[in-house]
């Protein structure tokens, strides 16, 4: 017997729930959750909705009523679960894609080896409760006002609809159930899986764990875990370790996504083979808050991942007929390796999530005051600084820090959005219009999430900041964080932003934020409401990016926290491009670069070429070095103009030129990294290729020569073989005789040689399919 409920009443159930019901919401409250809910619907992909993607063809999804299997397929993957005599749902295969006329066997739940080994935890389950004698990481974890802990979900019905396939499990006895949303990309055999949790018993209860998904592998004793670790001034270094029986917890404790580790993993099987050859296994959640997965191996050496809300310090408590939504988590497999998953998900990201994936326009060159003039901006200084950007074709002028309140140092002002009269005595209105003038747009920098204690917005409003009221309050940068879950702060943080937008041609927005949670209390809610702080907060945040892309639909927003601290594919869904690290030495931003790479696609990186010698670690590179580092990325100036000289300029215009001419293939093209920069190697060479074969660009690195030994040969990739390419060295020069134009497969096994020498030398070369221009 199968239950089929349309989604549109699973969605107005869930609407009404969150507008309604007996926790009635503000009016206000409900007003904008309304908009948000709305405003999701016009946003594909954001937490609210994950099933809500444009259909799209090609892709299959499956329900065979005999052997009570699910088959979902897409691009060149399968992903096979069934539901079993226990009427658990149990995943059956995640891979290679497999034949419509493969038939696979209905599914038996495993029996434990032991007294001390359940079933439930040697079955492969694909969404399980905490209960019935679970160890492994459950994917929900209930507790209810009687005392009972104990959740134990069973299949009811399913719903496949285009490329989306909902799912509804209910308790054995209670009246909790839980919707499962799968949505398959059709052109990346990407999944996307959330999960809702709905109350519609007579009584409260708590959610203590939500996750989105559990993700299984086959199991094998030879998988790579990769990972995505850093620090402040120090993100995306890549960490690959062997995969051992036991838990691997990646986690943010810290209010947002985090710098300490990426949600994003990747299991690699034959790694021996290279970038090109493993099966990988990856995936990313999308939610900019605290976040968990959870990676276990058992003693059969089943795999299985499990991603969503952080369990720490958080819960959710729903009334009677209240639901919760997890966060999304991704996941894809690869047969071609590493570089293959890292295009696929660029792929997704560009088409699938990102805002601009409808009507996509290169990323604009942009300047950035920050390193010219940190807190000192004003009128002139700014000006002076939009006219030499502009000389050199720069397209955006953002002025970053200082432009507001006693914005004097990082010891005040922030929360208080006004202009300073001092700095900028007519408003910004007259530097607006001279970057206009200029053929430039204007970009602003912002930091609306957090306050300063000596600020008038503090002074006005102590109990705004998130704290336990009677309690020290811990500052990071002489700062605190707004409660952004309160909605009087939410409606102050959209109110400031919307009117600086309204009142002044601003084009884009560079969201800062620059310290994690401390001292996470909500005291002005009932006491039992107090920890979803961790989860209305984001909503929150997402609700406000939202309504202000709806009402100014043509600004852009940069997703900046203290450099990547906040990078995740929900923030990727509302903001047009991330500052991945404050680090802007560019021989220490190639392995930046490199591992960012890893998980997202490097049209969304931001990259300035800065001073020399750099900030950070003292080094002095030059200009070309600087600008080839900062181009496999979206290029922005950020060094101090005024002391440039004339060859300066020249050089830069140059580069600044050749950037304009490569960037859709660098934004948008299929990324191969043929040498990553790493310690033990003084090189490091991308290639990035065009989608249609037509075009590719090569950077390459020398961090120094040893021993008189050569450049080795690089061997390019992703090349249509039998076409033949004409090569244009861009910058730098290529050793022997090399013909100006061969065929792909000349470029691929022959290779090329850069005639590279010194220290912190690079070079870039552009390959044309012969006939394009
Ligand atoms: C941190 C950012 O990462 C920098 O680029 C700059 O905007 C500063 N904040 C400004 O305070």
């Amino acid at each position: 017997m199968f239950f089929i409920s349309t989604r549109r009443t699973v969605e107005r159930f869930r609407w009404s729930k969150m507008l309604g019901g007996k926790n009635a919401m503000s009016r206000g409250r409900k007003r904008f959750l309304l908009l948000y809910l709305l405003l999701m619907m016009i946003l594909p992909g954001t937490q609210a909705l994950c099933a809500e993607n444009a259909a799209q063809k090609n892709a299959e999804i499956s329900y065979d009523q005999q052997t009570r299997i699910f088959r979902i397929t897409a691009a060149d993957t399968s992903y096979i679960f069934g539901v079993n005599e226990r009427q658990q749902l149990q995943s059956v295969y995640w891979g290679q894609r497999l034949f419509a006329g493969d038939t696979i066997a209905a599914v038996q739940s495993a029996g434990g080896s032991s007294s001390f080994d359940l079933p439930i935890n040697a079955t492969q389950q694909e969404y399980v409760a905490w209960g019935g004698g679970l160890y492994v990481t459950p994917d929900v974890k209930i507790s209810f006002g009687d005392g009972n802990r104990d959740l134990v979900l069973q299949y009811v019905s399913h719903q496949i609809e285009g490329n989306h396939l909902s799912i509804l499990l209910k308790d054995v006895q209670r009246e909790v159930f839980v919707t499962l949303t799968y949505t398959v990309d059709a052109e990346t055999g990407i999944l996307a899986r959330c999960a809702q949790v709905e109350n519609r018993t007579k009584a409260a209860l708590t959610v203590e764990e939500l996750n989105a998904a559990t993700w299984n592998l086959p199991a094998a004793s030879d998988y790579q875990l990769d990972q995505l670790t850093g620090k402040w001034a120090g993100e995306w270094n890549l960490q690959r370790s062997l995969m051992h029986p036991g838990k691997i917890m990646m986690e943010s404790r810290r209010g947002s996504t985090g710098d300490e580790i990426n949600p994003w993993f990747a299991l690699e099987r034959g790694v021996a083979q290279g970038e090109e050859s493993s099966d990988v296994w990856f995936g990313a959640l999308g939610w900019s808050g605290s976040w968990q997965i959870a990676i276990e191996q058992d003693y059969a050496h089943q795999v299985r991942i499990t991603g969503g809300y952080d369990g720490f310090d958080s819960s959710y408590r729903l009334a009677p007929g209240e639901s919760l939504q997890s966060p999304t988590f991704y996941a894809g497999f690869a047969q071609h390796g590493m570089g293959e998953a890292s295009r696929l998900l660029h792929r997704y990201e560009l088409h699938t999530l990102a805002p601009q994936r409808a009507h996509w326009h290169p990323r604009p060159v942009l300047y950035n005051s920050w390193e010219a003039t940190g807190f000192d901006v004003d009128e002139a200084g700014q000006e002076a600084l939009a006219e030499k950007a502009a000389s050199i074709g720069v397209e955006r002028f953002v002025m970053d820090d200082g432009w507001f309140g006693q914005r004097n140092s990082d010891h005040a002002g922030l929360g208080d959005w006004n202009v300073n009269s001092k700095k900028f005595p007519h408003g910004l209105k007259p530097l607006i219009d001279k970057v206009r003038s200029l053929g430039m747009d204007f970009g602003l920098w912002v930091e609306p999430e957090m306050v300063n204690a000596d600020s008038d917005l503090y002074r006005a409003h102590p109990d705004w900041v998130l704290n336990f009221p009677g309690r020290p309050r811990t500052e990071g940068r002489n700062q605190m964080v707004l409660n952004l879950a309160r909605p009087e702060v939410r409606d102050y943080v959209y109110g400031v932003l919307d009117h600086l937008l309204s009142s002044y041609d601003i084009a884009f927005l560079k969201w800062d934020y620059n310290r994690n949670w401390s001292e996470p209390g909500w005291s002005s809610v009932a006491m039992e409401n107090q920890k979803k702080v961790y989860v209305d907060y984001v909503r929150n945040l997402y609700g406000i990016l939202a309504q202000l892309r709806a009402a100014h639909p043509d600004v852009e927003i940069e997703s900046c926290s203290g450099g990547g601290a906040r990078v995740d594919l929900g923030i990727l869904q509302l903001t047009d491009e991330v500052w991945p690290s404050d680090n802007t030495d560019p021989f220490d931003r190639l392995a930046i670069q490199n591992g960012f790479s890893y998980a997202y696609a490097p049209g969304l990186m931001m990259s300035w070429v800065t001073d020399s010698p750099n900030w950070v670690n003292g080094r002095a590179t030059s200009l070309l070095y600087r600008f080839l580092s900062s181009m496999q990325g979206s290029l922005g100036i950020g060094a101090n103009l005024k002391p440039w000289t004339a060859e300066d300029f020249k050089t830069a215009k140059t580069l600044i030129a050749q950037y304009k001419q490569i960037r859709p293939i660098v934004q948008q093209g299929s990324l191969f990294r043929l040498i990553e920069p790493n310690a033990d190697s003084p090189y490091a060479v991308t290639e990035s290729v065009a989608r249609d074969k037509q075009q590719a660009v090569v950077f390459a690195f020398l961090h120094s020569s040893q021993q008189g030994l050569a450049y080795p040969p690089v061997y390019l990739r992703g090349l249509d073989p039998e076409a033949s390419y004409r090569i244009k060295v861009l910058d730098g020069s290529l050793n022997g005789a090399v013909p100006t134009s061969a065929s792909g497969s000349f470029w691929m096994h022959y290779g090329l040689h850069f005639n590279l020498r010194g220290d912190y030398q690079a070079a870039a070369l552009l390959l044309e399919k012969e006939g394009v221009q």
